[in-house]
C-alpha cells in the first residue's frame, strides 16, 4: 500500500509534556518537537510522527503520581476487588509508578515494573517487589528466572506510550501463562474523537489505540483481545482483556458490539481523521476567543490541574501567562516549577484558597467531576470554569 502512513494533524511546536521548568532553569532554551498526528491506513494505528526514546521521558524525574487523585484511586481499588475473585497466584503490573495498583494486593503475590525510579523508589521502600527497568523481553527473562509464569498482567496508561508494541507483546509471551489473563487499560481512540480531546496526543501518548488497532498488534503475537470494558476514567477509555489465541477462552460479546461502534464511527477511514483535525482548528480560535474576551473585561484566569494534556493546548492555542495567572496542581513535584513551552506558574492548592479569581481553566478535565464536588463554592459563589472538551465553553453553576 503506498503512502500507507498519513499525517492528518499539526499540534505545532510543544516542549515535552512532563518536562516542568525549575526557576533556575526558566531562561533556558526547552527542548521542542512538531507533534504531529497520523494514522496508518494498513494497521489502523493512529500515533503521534516524532516520538523520543522512553530514557528521555521516562527517568529519575518523573512527576506523575496515580496516587494524587480520588478518582483513580477508587476506580484502581475496585478494578483490584475484581482481579481478586479470580484468585490469581502472581500478578504482575507494568508500570505501576506509586503503587496506587498494587497496594490492593498481599506483597507476595505482585511483581512491580516501573523504569522511573523517583516514583518506584515509594514501592519497593514499602517492601513490593518493583523492577526500576524498561519493560521488555530482557526483562520478561529477568523476572521469569526468580519468578514462574504470571496469570494476570495488569497495565494503566502505559502501553500506549512505548512505540516497539511488538518487543512489548514479545515480552508478554515469555511470562504469561499459557492460560493468563492480560488486561490493558488505555484512552480509546473513538472517545477522543467524540469529545475532541486533542489533548489525548502528545509525547509520551504516541499511540491512541482502538478495539481495531490493538487488536491487529496483538494478533501479530498470537495474543487476542476477548472481552472490552468501556470506562469512564481520563475522559473515556478501553479496559482491554487479552488471552494467548491458543487459550479457547469465548470471545465475550462485548467484541462485535464495539467492533462495529468502531467500524460505524469510522475508524477504518482516513475523512474521520481529516474531520476531526478540522474540528480541533475550530476549537483552538473557540478556545481563544474566550480568553481574549475575558482578559478584555479584565477577568483574573488561573489553570486546576497542571497536567502533561493541558500542555498540549496551551501550547497550540499559544496560551502563556499574558492569560493564566497560575496554575494550582496538588503533585509536590509540579508545584513552584513552570508549565513547560507556555512558562505559567504552578502553585499548590492552597493559593487557589486564598485567591479571588474569575475563571479557571480546568487542565485536569479528566477529573471534572471529582473537581467540581471539591469546588462546589467556588461555583456557588459565582466562580465559573473554562473547559475546552467537547467543545470550548465556559461552565457556571
Ligand atoms: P492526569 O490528568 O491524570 O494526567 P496527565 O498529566 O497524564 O495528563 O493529571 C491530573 C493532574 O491534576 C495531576 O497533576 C494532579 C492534578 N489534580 C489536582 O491538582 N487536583 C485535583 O483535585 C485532581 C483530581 C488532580
Amino acid at each position: 500500500m503506498k503512502n500507507k502512513i498519513i499525517n492528518f494533524l499539526d499540534l505545532g511546536n510543544q516542549p515535552l509534556a512532563n518536562s516542568y521548568i525549575k526557576n533556575k532553569n526558566i531562561n533556558k532554551k526547552e527542548r521542542k518537537y512538531r507533534l504531529i498526528i497520523c494514522f496508518n491506513k494498513r494497521n489502523k494505528l493512529v500515533s503521534i510522527k516524532n516520538t523520543f526514546s522512553s530514557k528521555d521521558m521516562f527517568d529519575d524525574q518523573y512527576p506523575y503520581r496515580s496516587s494524587t487523585s480520588k478518582t483513580m484511586s477508587f476506580h484502581l481499588k475496585k478494578l483490584a476487588r475484581d482481579i481478586k475473585k479470580l484468585r490469581p497466584e502472581k500478578i504482575l503490573e507494568i508500570g505501576s509508578n506509586d503503587g496506587c495498583f498494587i497496594k490492593n494486593f498481599d506483597k507476595k503475590k505482585t511483581i512491580g515494573v516501573e523504569p522511573c525510579s523517583n516514583v518506584e523508589r515509594i514501592t519497593n521502600k514499602k517492601g513490593y517487589n518493583t523492577y526500576s527497568e524498561y519493560w521488555s523481553p530482557k526483562l520478561a527473562k529477568k523476572i521469569l528466572k526468580k519468578h514462574k509464569k504470571v496469570n494476570l498482567i495488569f497495565s494503566s496508561n502505559t502501553i500506549s506510550h512505548i512505540e516497539n508494541l511488538d518487543e512489548v507483546f514479545k515480552a508478554i509471551n515469555i511470562i504469561l501463562d499459557e492460560k493468563g489473563i492480560f488486561i490493558i487499560e488505555d484512552p480509546s481512540l473513538l472517545e477522543c474523537l467524540k469529545k475532541n480531546t486533542y489533548d489525548q496526543f502528545y509525547n509520551e501518548h504516541i499511540y491512541v489505540f482502538s478495539y481495531l488497532s490493538l487488536n491487529k498488534a496483538l494478533k501479530k503475537h498470537n495474543l487476542e483481545i476477548f472481552k472490552i470494558e468501556e470506562l469512564k476514567i481520563h475522559g473515556g477509555s478501553n479496559r482491554y482483556f487479552i488471552k494467548k489465541i491458543k487459550n479457547n477462552i469465548k470471545l465475550h460479546k462485548s467484541i462485535k458490539f464495539h467492533k462495529n461502534k468502531e467500524e460505524k464511527y469510522g475508524l477504518k477511514n482516513l475523512k474521520t481523521y481529516v474531520d476531526f483535525a478540522k474540528r480541533v482548528k475550530n476549537s483552538k480560535k473557540k478556545l481563544l476567543s474566550i480568553f481574549r474576551n475575558c482578559k478584555k473585561n479584565n477577568k483574573k484566569i488561573v489553570g486546576y490541574g497542571a497536567t502533561a494534556k493541558s500542555v498540549t493546548v496551551l501550547n497550540y492555542c499559544n496560551i502563556n501567562n499574558s492569560m493564566i495567572d497560575y496554575f494550582i496542581d496538588t503533585t509536590l513535584d509540579k508545584q513552584n516549577k513552570y508549565t513547560p513551552g507556555t512558562k505559567i506558574p504552578i502553585k499548590g492548592y492552597s493559593d487557589l484558597i486564598n485567591d479571588k479569581v474569575d475563571y479557571v481553566f480546568l487542565g485536569a478535565w479528566n477529573f471534572k467531576k471529582e473537581i467540581f464536588n471539591k469546588e462546589k463554592k467556588y461555583l456557588k459563589n459565582g466562580g465559573k470554569f473554562i473547559v475546552h472538551t467537547p467543545y470550548p465553553k465556559i461552565i457556571s453553576k
